[in-house]
């Protein structure tokens, strides 16, 4: 018997089961008296063994979410237990989707059978939570025919606008109202296929697009969209339940409108990111870590640059093991891009390990416009980090953006000695827990929720790879 959701599960994001608690941290952080914010670690050692990574949190929520499209029940399998897959639970029981957890390990069942308009003041509630609610309006307004969406949430990297959904969404149909708390939207003439053609190949608005087409009357061909691994597989998930979606050549997602779609079942795509900074931390702590449920093809960038920098792996049927082979590690040169390229979420795990590289590294971050805010905690423990706000003059540059550029340039290699740092935003914040496994001496992380919002069961890991940490539980 599935065991019933409980919506309320969505606000505790700093649970027990979140971040892995075993009783005998939990005395030793009691006579420290540590919040369950923070962690002290003692750094320095290597991490060796064995983890396992789930579905993408990139992923996994926008899967959830087009549960609402369809008129049957939907199963998503291998959903990681973090508080972003919650808050989204959440908002979708708001509307009335029954969600039961399946008897597998992260299986969800998502039944969308009574959708209804949710109190607006419930919604609020979610407001600043996460980024994922902007992706309800194509659903809500295909099933209701209006939404009101909360002012959204998420990483502070840069200011995050939503313009290409807005845009996107008024070429279906779709009349857009400002709130002071959010957005509000109607179809008054339901909404029709367009031709949109994105300004930059945004993920979220490639989504929104997505969403909204698939039960869009006529054809939609959307330009310069994101192609990310997540993108496909939510592209799977959509032609699965019934969606007419063809990917042409040049960035091209051709989509034809159908009437109806039915439930889906599928298997969420590994997170890429999760095993980029797990990789990330075997380098930077000289370790040997096998990360299981990870698939070569697209971590492909990732393990080039992963080889350049000196490290070892060896790719295997269920996973892939990345160790340190020893010796010095060499600088990179590296620009963030959309896929294929080098993510930008990958860069901030990597910075530690390139603190240790014996030479000058440069990593131009293209994708946000405030990316290296945690490079601060860095340099507090030794680093020698300099981050230009108007990035390096770079004629070669691959990917246009608009008046901002970044780039963050690392000397190694340099001593990281324990500090107490304070966790800004979901990547930064795991790049502070590696730089404190690294230095040596003890750290005080604290404002560690924040990572229980995309590493599940983070502290269970580290004490499965050998960590030595004091974690009230
Ligand atoms: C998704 O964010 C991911 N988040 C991000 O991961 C990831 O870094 C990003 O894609 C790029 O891969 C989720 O999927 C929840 P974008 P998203 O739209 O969709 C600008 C993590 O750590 N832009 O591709 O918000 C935007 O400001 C997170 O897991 C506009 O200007 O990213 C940014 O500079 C961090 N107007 C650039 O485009 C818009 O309407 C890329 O944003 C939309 C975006």
């Amino acid at each position: 018997m599935d065991a019933h959701y409980d919506p309320r599960e969505v606000r505790v994001t700093k649970n027990k089961e979140d971040l892995g608690l075993h009783k005998d941290s939990q005395k030793a952080a009691a006579r420290v008296g540590l919040t369950s914010d923070e962690i002290i670690i003692n750094g320095g050692r290597p991490l060796n063994g064995r983890i396992e990574v789930r579905g993408a949190k990139n992923l996994a929520t926008k899967a959830m979410v087009a549960s609402l499209l369809g008129h049957t029940p939907s199963t998503l399998r291998n959903v990681p237990n973090i508080s972003d897959v919650r808050v989204v639970a959440g908002l979708l029981a708001l509307h009335g989707v029954l969600i039961t957890r399946g008897a597998e390990e992260g299986e969800w069942r998502l039944d969308p059978s009574n959708v209804e308009t949710a109190h607006k003041a419930d919604i609020d509630a979610h407001a600043g939570s996460s980024r994922i609610p902007i992706l309800f309006c194509g659903p809500l307004l295909h099933r209701l025919g209006e939404a009101f969406i909360p002012d959204l949430g998420g990483c502070r990297i840069g200011d995050r606008p939503i313009d290409f959904h807005l845009d996107a969404l008024r070429n279906f149909g779709a009349v857009i109202e400002k709130l002071p708390s959010g957005i509000s939207l109607t179809a008054p003439n339901g909404l029709k296929g367009a031709n949109i053609e994105l300004p930059y190949p945004s993920v979220g608005a490639t989504e929104q697009v997505l969403l909204t087409a698939v039960l869009a009357e006529g054809q939609t061909e959307l330009r310069n969209a994101a192609i990310e691994p997540e993108i496909v597989d939510l592209i799977c998930i959509l032609q699965k339940m019934g969606a007419i979606i063809s990917m042409e050549p040049n960035r091209v997602i051709f989509i034809e409108g159908v009437k109806e779609l039915r439930g889906y079942d599928h298997a969420a795509i590994f997170d890429r990111n999760e095993a980029a900074s797990w990789a990330a931390a075997a380098l930077a702590t000289k370790g040997d870590i096998f990360v299981g449920g990870v698939e070569q093809e697209e971590m492909m960038t990732f393990l080039n640059v992963f080889r350049k920098v000196g490290g070892d792996f060896d790719v295997r049927p269920d996973g892939i093991r990345f160790w340190h082979p020893g010796g010095m590690l060499k600088p990179v040169t590296i620009e963030t891009d959309v896929h294929p390229g080098f993510m930008t979420d990958w860069q901030q795990p990597l910075v530690v390990a390139l603190t240790q590289a014996d030479g000058v590294s440069t990593i131009h971050e293209t994708v946000y416009e405030n990316r290296f805010g945690f490079t601060d905690a860095l340099n507090k423990m030794g680093a020698d980090i300099k981050v230009y706000k108007d990035g390096l003059h770079d004629d070669t540059r691959r990917v246009m953006r608009r008046e901002f550029e970044q780039a963050a340039v690392i000397t190694g290699p340099t001593d990281l000695s324990g500090a107490d740092v304070e966790v800004p935003d979901l990547r930064g914040g795991f790049s502070h827990l590696i730089a404190a496994l690294t230095a040596e001496g003890q750290s005080k992380v604290t404002n560690i929720g924040i990572i229980s919002r995309g590493y599940e069961n983070f502290i269970e890991k580290l004490r499965l790879l050998g960590a030595d940490f004091i974690y009230e539980g």
